[in-house]
């Protein structure tokens, strides 16, 4: 699994001190830290301690040039997967809400399309003061997680809320967030226009064109009622993401879910089965074609134009159903079939075995094969085994984001070796 790193963001506030203890639990968690440090932050405590535990650089001035030279404000929260801001002061908060950057912390906090965590820190009237309490409905409004602050003795001899919460709470709620994969990144209000930069680390998918379907479809059965299914749609969309982060034109079609559109993806929503197809045959041709969504198998033969009533006798619903098309089977008789082309096995029991029989019957190059009987579907992780011509891969559990990745680097790999 690649390095989980966030970037701490030290505000200034007589907490500041626990943030250096919050460094030492997230290294030891095997988190690696990058951590800036405000003017003030750096009153109450400085920057070689903060570089002795972190083992990096700590980043302070915004116009130093020196450090804009070696590494820029939006590369720092890039190279995060998460930021924290902790302890922040209600001065940061209230910036943060008003959307101010005036040092390099709030620069890269209105820059980044990261998600951000917030533990808070300060005098209990402050804390109470209705500006402060304005400022965090809109920072959870806007998406960011704010951990609730310690109630006790504050520093300026009072008591009551407002203390910084316990370090080990905040690295275990760091933890979690960064384990739960697939955190949304709420802050840009139009992520799909943004360029990215190709990762050029190792082989990409530049110039190539992958098709992605996710999430569910709904079948109408009349003009309130709907046949669906469980998936959230979570690994479709992270699969599409990291291919547009691996530098490829991506086109995801997605049946009814709620997320937001990776970056870089161009999205085309569906309902049902026959318009997902109907969509994935509009986009081809496609060099890959990864089919993610767990479409209904079956429609009602005829959807009803008004609602349907019960009859009062007990007798079973009338409800005849008929087979949707096969969308991967038909892809992979296409006159237009993408060069690899990619199904999922959502299975309860004895999944690999079902995955080597759906490879065969579908007729599709790899089969990426879940086992569903747990949480699975409209969880945060994944389990899975990838059955291709070669062979079966065990692949440990791991977030649906890590194994987007990893499957995108093996398409990477596999166009790049043909
Ligand atoms: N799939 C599809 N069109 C359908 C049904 C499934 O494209 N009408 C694709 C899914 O996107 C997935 C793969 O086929 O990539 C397998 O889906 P799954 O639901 O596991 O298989 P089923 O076809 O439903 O087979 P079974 O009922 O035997 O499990």
């Amino acid at each position: 699994m690649t390095q989980r790193r966030i970037l701490l963001i030290v505000t200034g506030g007589i907490a500041a001190y626990k943030a250096l203890e919050l460094v030492r639990l997230l290294r030891h968690k095997g988190i690696a830290v990058r951590a800036v440090l405000t003017r003030s932050a750096q009153e109450f405590v400085t920057p070689l301690s903060f570089g002795v535990l972190t083992e990096d650089h700590v980043y302070g001035d915004m116009f130093d040039l020196k450090e804009e030279r070696e590494i820029g404000h939006i590369q720092l929260s890039r190279e995060a997967d998460l930021i924290v801001v902790a302890p922040a002061t209600a001065n940061v908060i209230a910036k943060m809400a008003a959307g101010i950057a005036d040092d390099l912390a709030t620069t890269v906090l209105l820059a980044t399309d990261k998600p951000v965590l917030v533990a808070p820190a300060m005098n209990v009237r402050m804390w109470h003061h209705k500006a402060t309490q304005r400022n965090l409905a809109t920072l959870r409004a806007d998406g960011i997680a704010i951990m609730e602050p310690g109630v006790g003795a504050m520093a300026c001899n009072e008591w009551g809320k407002g203390r910084l919460p316990e370090p080990a709470e905040i690295a275990a709620e760091i933890e979690r967030l960064l384990d739960e994969g697939d955190l949304p990144r709420p802050l840009l209000t139009d992520t799909t226009r943004t360029i990215i930069a190709p990762d050029l680390s190792g082989p990409t998918l530049h110039g190539r064109h992958v098709l992605v379907t996710a999430g569910p479809t709904h079948e109408p059965i009349d003009p309130v009622r709907y046949i669906a299914n469980r998936s959230s749609g979570r690994q479709g969309f992270a699969i599409a993401a990291a291919a547009a982060q691996a530098g490829a034109k991506v086109t995801l079609v997605a049946g009814p879910v709620s997320l937001p559109t990776p970056r870089g993806v161009d999205r085309i929503d569906v309902e049902t089965a026959r318009e997902m197809l109907a969509a994935v045959e509009g986009a081809l041709p496609a060099d890959v074609a990864i089919m993610v969504a767990a479409v209904a198998d079956w429609r009602a033969a005829d959807e009803a134009p008004q609602k349907l009533k019960k009859d009062g006798s007990g007798a079973p619903a009338p409800l005849a159903l008929a087979e949707n098309p096969d969308i991967l089977a038909t892809l992979a008789r296409h006159a237009r079939r993408p060069g690899l082309l990619i199904g999922f096995a959502a299975e309860t029991e004895t999944v690999v075995d079902h995955a080597l029989a759906k490879r065969a019957r579908k007729g599709a190059d790899w089969i990426v094969a879940n086992d569903v009987s747990g949480d699975v579907m409209g969880g945060a992780r994944n389990s899975v085994h990838l059955v291709t011509a070669a062979g079966v891969e065990d692949w440990p559990d791991m977030p649906k984001s890590a194994v987007a990745t990893r499957l995108v680097e093996r398409i990477a790999d596999e166009l790049a070796g043909r």
